[in-house]
């Protein structure tokens, strides 16, 4: 059992494991380019751990060397018909992404997942892959794995996604390495770019504009790759500082990609006090240190506009809107109820618990604050965000909050005890 208590407040200086998504990618880009890539401040989270044991199931070298990971790359045609299922594990990222490839690949690759992603909807890639050419089976017709792909022939479609989605974007685009003329993603809201990012840097033939993503066949050449800190990692932290007056914490390092920074938004919007230093740009993303210092923190309101880009922050923004002043409210965010758990249901249960006025909207919920949290047995739905949430409100309960089922913390965040310890005072 994870057990969290009432702090002082928060200080120091820290790094954070690498981003998740960038750490995906790093595997998946390498193995279908030419030549070796080293990837630096790889996540070993066990989401990215499932990247690389399909990656090595699909016949890919992938060595790790303790400072890197190091992707014995094919090109684009030199994957291997799996000789076993692929087991994407608790990953999203890794079975939505995965298909895109595996629709360009004219053998059979059977995927499946835990029962979290087993139960995560999967017609939002097969239907587009579907219509560039690839056969997509799966369970309740075809929406859930295990999925069966088959795939080769692809023609370029362009598809305007009805969510705002980068693991859609992200599989679309990947398909459209493998298929006759362009490959076009239109989104209403822009979703994380990092896929976009790196098929750049990696030499493909693609075109970004007003955030229309075009994408033409093209072989990829290994590079280096420095993955950088994971903000929505480093949230956890950034929030318990921002709300706890006399904090002081740098967290360095971290990726500071647009797409990905609406937390700071709103953390500033909520009068926090946030200062970003050191930044520079490796492989199109932009890195820096974030300072942030304690204060009172007042409500804010959250609208679908901002929702991409901090999707994965909502249950640990939700939770110092406890001790915020004044009535949060978050619309906008239904794609939460298809992450790891329904994200607005788990968050409001166990909010609950712990005495914190909230109420469940269909698209997201209304906290009112400030409260006085009360301590208590939360329950983690085995989904690592609200197990690390839960963590947070721990540190400003009357009495300790016990987590139950927190191993899935390692999903995305192997030593987050222990770093949060590090910066407890
Ligand atoms: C991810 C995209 C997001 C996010 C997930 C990682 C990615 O999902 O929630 O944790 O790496 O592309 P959606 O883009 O489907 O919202």
């Amino acid at each position: 059992m994870f057990t969290t208590h009432k702090i002082h407040k928060i200080e120091g200086k820290i790094t954070v494991p690498g981003d998740k998504s960038i750490s995906h990618r790093a595997v998946m880009l390498s193995s279908i380019s030419k030549g070796k890539g080293r990837i630096k401040g790889f996540l070993r989270g066990e989401d990215c751990l499932s990247t690389i044991a399909c990656f090595r199931g699909l016949g890919i070298e992938v060595e790790d060397k303790g400072e890197e990971i190091v992707v014995h790359g094919k090109g684009l045609y030199g994957l291997e018909e799996p000789q076993d299922i692929l087991d994407a594990g608790n990953s999203g990222t890794t079975m939505r992404l995965l298909s895109g490839i595996l629709a360009g690949q004219e053998f059979l690759s059977i995927m499946t997942g835990d029962s979290s992603l087993r139960r995560r909807p999967m017609a939002r890639i097969a239907v587009p892959l579907r219509q560039m050419g690839a056969s997509i089976e799966g369970r309740n017709n075809g929406n859930l794995a295990p999925l069966v792909i088959r795939g080769g022939n692809l023609k370029g479609i362009d598809y305007a996604s009805p969510v705002s989605s980068a693991q859609i974007k992200s599989a679309i685009l990947l398909a459209g390495l493998y298929s006759e003329g362009d490959t076009t993603v239109r989104e209403e809201i822009v979703s994380r770019d990092h896929t976009e990012n790196m098929l750049k840097s990696l030499g493909a033939n693609i075109h970004v504009e007003n955030g229309i993503v075009t994408v033409r066949k093209s072989e990829l050449y290994a590079q280096d790759i420095q993955v950088p800190g994971d903000i929505s990692s480093a949230a956890f932290f950034m929030a318990a500082a921002a709300a706890l007056p006399g904090s002081h914490l740098i967290i360095e390092k971290v990726g500071l990609n647009p797409t990905r920074t609406g937390m700071i938004d709103v953390l500033r919007d909520m009068g926090a006090d946030i200062e970003i230093d050191n930044l520079f740009v490796s492989g199109g993303e932009e890195i820096g240190d974030i300072m942030v210092r304690g204060r009172n923190l007042k409500s804010a309101s959250l609208t679908k506009e901002i929702i991409p880009r901090l999707i994965d922050e909502i249950p640990v923004i939700a939770v110092i809107a406890a001790v915020a002043e004044g009535k949060t409210i978050i619309t906008g965010a239904e794609e939460l109820k298809v992450k790891e758990s329904n994200r607005i249901t788990s968050m409001v249960t166990e909010m609950k618990k712990l005495g914190i006025q909230v109420r469940e909207l269909p698209d997201g919920m209304e906290i009112e604050g400030p409260n006085e949290i009360r301590g208590g047995r939360v329950e983690s739905y085995g989904d690592h965000r609200i197990a690390m949430a839960m963590a947070v409100a721990g540190l400003f309960a009357n009495e300790p909050v016990e987590i139950e089922n927190s191993e899935c913390i390692a999903v995305s965040f192997p030593d987050f005890e222990k770093k949060l310890k590090a910066i407890t005072k």
